[in-house]
């Protein structure tokens, strides 16, 4: 079975060697991020339970691997894409209780400085929250929606909030300031992963419907006390707030998902009336430009691509935007010459986040870059198998611009000349060098 909450995931974690904890005193200014960026690298996720100026302890990069994120799904070891398309394709809606633990402490005299909130990069205007899910109800449709916003803290009760405008969170904030409703959004933090990722979803289905079909059964949800939202009942921490109408305050920098500084601007800000709370919580923050953030923005776009893809051609069989995300390398194992480059013009045309498509053979491994890049230098016949292909509907916040160019590289072999493409296999890869050492003997 799944389970329903954030710390019997980081047992279930800790259990398999999967999580690591950090004691002593780390300060959540100058050294959280640059340890969490570690962890990465160690393939686990990181605890900290002794964070400078705040009782309550942090984790971050519970989902920083695929692999993480297969087990967490429970979907095996088929294609992701395909599995999570499938899932999302319709939702199970959430069921309501009366009560939950994440109301076991109620705050109504908030301050948010109490929160080990990160900064993570050098010129970041201030801590932010990131790992939090910005939850609304749709004023017409009574649905919720819930995506990511990265939170400035500006004061005891006071975030920046910068929603694009492509965002279905952004519609619906405005549909609610037209009928003039209060713009009521809760922040949801220390998730599951399931809950995480189907709150990076941009479907039209209420997120909390789509975290239930990931689920396999509903997801039970409790109704915030002073807002009406309804929240994940076993969350760690709900922020009960209002996105003020009339008031902008200059929010930024902050090291995002590119790479770069997104720079300062006036953005509105959400205020926070009251923080519900378990006894004991954990705290969750995702690192901005981080492979979990890479991970979450991705694993929901694969879908995309996938149906895109499978719109031209059904030998389509994965899809990867792994490990970066403007890339995005789809296998296929085509039948006509043809068939490769019409699947990437289609799914360029349809995707916005994509800037580069690369397509391979079967043989390829799509979640390793040197194997990609070994097809593109030896499959590709660049006069005919590379173009750039112009006015594309891209990132919101490109420096080019929304619309810009993008590459399209077939790296799949030409089927004429299959026999010279063959590629060379060696026998027994599942053998242990380390069965076959003799012991070394020192005298
Ligand atoms: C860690 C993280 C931080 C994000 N920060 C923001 C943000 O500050 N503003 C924003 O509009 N989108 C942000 N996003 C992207 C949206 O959450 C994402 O596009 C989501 O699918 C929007 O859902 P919606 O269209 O259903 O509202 C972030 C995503 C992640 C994973």
């Amino acid at each position: 079975m799944i389970e329903k909450d954030l710390r019997s995931y980081l047992q279930k974690m800790e259990e398999a060697g999967e999580l690591l904890r950090i004691r002593k005193e780390v300060d959540r200014v100058k050294e959280a991020s640059a340890l969490l960026k570690q962890s990465v690298g160690k393939g686990k996720a990181l605890l900290f339970e002794n964070l400078s100026d705040s009782s309550m302890p942090a984790v971050g990069n519970t989902m920083a691997s695929r692999k993480w994120i297969v087990k967490a799904l429970q979907c095996g070891e088929q294609s992701l894409a395909s599995w999570f398309t499938a899932r999302t394709s319709n939702g199970i809606p959430p069921v309501l209780l009366e009560s939950s633990s994440v109301k076991e402490v109620v705050e109504d005299s908030v301050d948010l400085s109490k929160l080990p909130i990160f900064t993570f990069y050098e010129k970041d205007g201030g801590p932010y929250i990131t790992g939090g899910i910005g939850i609304q109800k749709d004023p017409e449709t009574g649905k919720q929606n819930a995506g990511y916003y990265s939170l400035q803290l500006m004061g005891k009760n006071r975030l920046g909030l910068h929603m694009l405008e492509q965002t279905h969170g952004f519609e619906i904030f405005q549909k609610r300031e037209k009928l003039g409703l209060p713009t009521e959004m809760a922040i949801a933090i220390g998730l599951h992963p399931i809950e995480m990722l189907a709150a990076a979803t941009h479907t039209p289905l209420d997120e909390f419907e789509v975290a239930g079909s990931l689920r396999g059964e509903a997801l039970e949800l409790v109704k915030c006390d002073g807002i009406d939202v309804d929240v994940p009942a076993h969350a760690e921490i709900i922020l009960e707030g209002t996105i003020l109408a009339d008031e902008k305050e200059a929010e930024g920098p902050i090291g995002d998902w590119l790479g770069y500084y997104a720079l300062v601007e006036d953005r509105h800000i959400l205020r926070i009336d009251r923080i519900t709370t378990r006894k004991d919580p954990i705290y969750q923050s995702v690192m901005a430009g981080s492979a979990e953030e890479n991970l979450l923005i991705s694993v929901p776009r694969e879908t995309d691509v996938l149906n895109a893809a499978k719109k031209v051609s059904p030998a389509v069989t994965k899809v990867s935007m792994d490990p970066f995300l403007p890339i995005c390398i789809i296998q296929i194992n085509k039948t006509a010459e043809d068939e490769a480059m019409q699947v990437i013009n289609t799914v360029l045309e349809d995707v916005p986040f994509i800037n580069i498509c690369i397509t391979v053979d079967e043989d390829v491994d799509i979640y390793n870059m040197n194997d990609v890049l070994w097809a593109v230098v030896t499959r590709s016949h660049f006069e005919e198998d590379v173009s750039v292909v112009s006015d594309l509907l891209g990132f919101a916040r490109d420096p080019f611009g929304v619309y810009k160019s993008k590459l399209a590289i077939d790296a799949t072999y030409p089927l004429e000349h299959g026999q010279h493409f063959q590629r060379a296999k060696l026998l027994n890869t599942d053998l242990n060098l380390d069965d076959y050492l003799e012991p070394v003997i020192n005298n």
